[in-house]
């Protein structure tokens, strides 16, 4: 495993993890036998070892010929429908991927907000260049993505025609149900299945995923390897021997202990999506019946500089989990200056990442010692094969705990309260009787 779990700078005693131990094996247990509530979620549990070859090689295909067809992909997509692909995107080609351009297509997200603004900015970034549209909704009825997808669908239709339109959109969705499928066949789109048992959240690594990921170069091989092998380890019942289990049992412990919010803190700006992407699995699948971690991602250590302050010395209701990478990509050395006018030159020949740990590590204790407990996860680099095993590890350990703390880890009812307000207030039909009391709610 390229991954290591460290909680040495957690503030626990030794008595409090055997405490969460039982509780831990039992969730485990319920997540391995597929016997906990929403175990018929469970397909992503197997997905390295038992996913669609067919299907996998179809994407492969599909991503030789976008990257043939057009310099731009644009995905179209919210929530589970679109982090992961981002976040793999960023994590392995760095926040600038798209403008070095080194392998793969450039990939811009749409659908996943309802600003014209936005939207007008792709237009723009676009400009005359060839495109092509990744349209992923799993239910085909989300709205922000919908709308979206109407606005790509007739630039590409004014630019290629409808036939040439076609050979360019590519869905992702459910196998039979859905407005999007729907359109699908009656257009004769080329299309990728989300499967039943998989729900937004862990899609990443099918088809939702995938498409995007191999246009804009990742090698899906690897992240499916790294994943499997994540699979693997994490299959692993002894409880000391298990990291995404002990994971569990420590998110578990804080809680317990008031510990309400945790900050997944990382030292590497490719990791800030992959901050969103942890949020969202967190957030939806622990957060509910008044329960759960509040998840916040932070970016260090430029967030040292903004929420570093609150993290250090405001209300001791935070502990980290510091995601740290021990190899750079590209080394750099801070150059010797004899004048020393900047005093900076007690660093001078040191490299970036040795700065950067001596920050993680200086940070680290100043967090300890303010009373905000740290766990660490190592990675040991950067690649399509730590992307897959990343996500594995955060998809076993939070099944674990969310069982640990009794919910469903695998719905998210909580996400269709702001739709049906929006549905009434636009007087989509069949929520007129809501429209008027909400008007009034807001002074109209
Ligand atoms: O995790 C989830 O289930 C959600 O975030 C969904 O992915 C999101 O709401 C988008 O749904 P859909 O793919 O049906 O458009």
């Amino acid at each position: 495993m390229s991954i290591q779990f460290n909680y040495q700078n957690a503030g626990l005693r030794a008595h409090e993890l055997e405490y969460a131990r039982p509780l831990a094996e039992a969730a485990f247990c319920a997540v391995e036998d597929r016997c906990g509530p929403g175990h018929e979620m469970l397909g992503w549990l197997d997905l390295p070892r038992d996913y669609d070859a067919e299907e996998f090689a179809r994407i492969k295909a599909a991503a030789q010929r976008i990257q043939a067809q057009s310099e731009v992909l644009v995905a179209i997509g919210i929530g589970g429908s679109y982090l992961g692909a981002r976040a793999g995107l960023e994590f392995v080609k760095g926040p600038f991927g798209n403008q070095l351009r080194e392998k793969g297509v450039e990939v811009y997200f749409a659908g996943n907000n309802l600003s014209s603004d936005y939207v007008q900015s792709i237009f723009d970034i676009i400009g005359d260049r060839d495109f092509s549209v990744n349209v992923i909704s799993k239910s085909g009825t989300t709205t922000e993505p919908a709308v979206a997808f109407r606005l790509f669908k007739e630039k590409l239709e004014a630019k290629y025609g409808k036939e040439g339109a076609r050979s360019r959109i590519y869905a992702t969705t459910d196998k039979a149900r859905g407005a999007l499928r729907g359109l699908a066949v009656t257009e004769g789109y080329e299309t990728f299945v989300v499967p039943d048992d998989i729900g937004g959240r862990f899609s990443c690594l099918s088809a939702v995923g995938l498409l995007p990921m191999a246009a804009g170069g990742m090698n899906i091989d690897q992240v499916m390897r790294g994943c499997l092998s994540a699979c693997s380890a994490y299959h692993n019942p002894n409880f000391m021997q298990n990291d995404a289990m002990l994971y569990a049992a420590l998110r578990y412990l804080m809680l317990m202990k008031g510990k309400q919010v945790e900050i997944l803190a990382s030292y590497e700006p490719a990791l800030t999506m992959f901050g969103e992407w942890y949020k969202q699995l967190m957030a939806e699948s622990e957060g509910k019946e008044g329960k759960g971690l509040f998840p916040v991602s932070a970016s260090f250590t430029t967030d040292l500089h903004s929420i570093g302050q609150f993290i250090q010395d405001g209300s001791r209701i935070l502990f980290e989990t510091v995601l740290w990478v021990e190899e750079a990509q590209r080394e750099l050395l801070v150059p010797h200056d004899p004048a020393n006018v900047d005093g900076l030159e007690f660093a001078a020949g040191l490299s970036m990442r040795d700065i950067n740990e001596k920050a993680m590590k200086g940070t680290l204790l100043a967090h300890v010692d303010g009373g905000a407990p740290n766990l660490v996860v190592t990675l040991n680099r950067l690649s399509d094969y730590t992307f897959g095993e990343l996500v594995y590890f955060f998809w076993k350990s939070l099944a674990i705990s969310g069982y640990m703390i009794g919910v469903n880890p695998f719905d998210q009812p909580g996400v269709e309260a702001y739709k049906k307000n929006m549905f009434a207030l636009l007087g989509k039909p069949g929520y007129e009787d809501m429209k008027s009391a909400l008007e009034a709610r807001l002074g109209k």
